[in-house]
């Protein structure tokens, strides 16, 4: 059992697209451990993709995720950072797999829809992030 952090980022609200992102989730067998949606300020924006201060789109890539609501969620599940990768799709939705979220909804490499942990450490402090241990059941 492996638990991971998603995020329906603010352009995927803003197309109503939470509850498909969600289904897409749940269909696949991943199970809802914590879920809420909250406004990122644009400091919390900076210190969740820290990992990417450096690059060139870390401004845009933070006005673009302090923009608007997100929705974020703990997926649980067998192999659930892998699996919810796949389901996302590759991070440039022109590379992304048909079928994949970000195939399907997203038109461009940064308002791509949808985040997923890529691996056990980040997806601990990811967690950690939105959710205290009494909101994951
Ligand atoms: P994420 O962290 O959001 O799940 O996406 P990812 O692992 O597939 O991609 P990552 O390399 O971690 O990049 C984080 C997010 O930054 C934006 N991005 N923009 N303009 C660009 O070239 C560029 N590259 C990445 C995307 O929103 C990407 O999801
Ligand atoms: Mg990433």
């Amino acid at each position: 059992m492996e638990r991971t952090l998603s995020i329906v980022k603010p352009d995927g609200v803003r197309k109503g697209l939470v509850g498909e992102v969600i289904r897409r989730f749940e269909n696949a067998g991943l199970r809802v451990a914590a879920l809420k949606r909250v406004a990122l300020r644009k400091r919390e924006a900076e210190a969740f993709y820290a990992v990417h201060a450096e690059k060139g789109f870390f401004q845009s890539l933070t006005d673009f995720m302090s923009s608007g609501p997100v929705v974020a969620m703990v997926l649980e599940g067998e192999n659930a950072i892998k699996r919810t990768r796949e389901i996302m799709g590759a991070t440039n939705p022109k590379d992304a797999v048909p079928g994949t979220i970000r195939a399907d909804f997203a038109e461009e490499v940064e308002q791509n829809i949808v985040h997923g942990s890529d691996s056990p450490d980040n997806a601990a402090v990811e967690i950690a992030f939105f959710f205290s241990q009494r909101e994951i059941q």
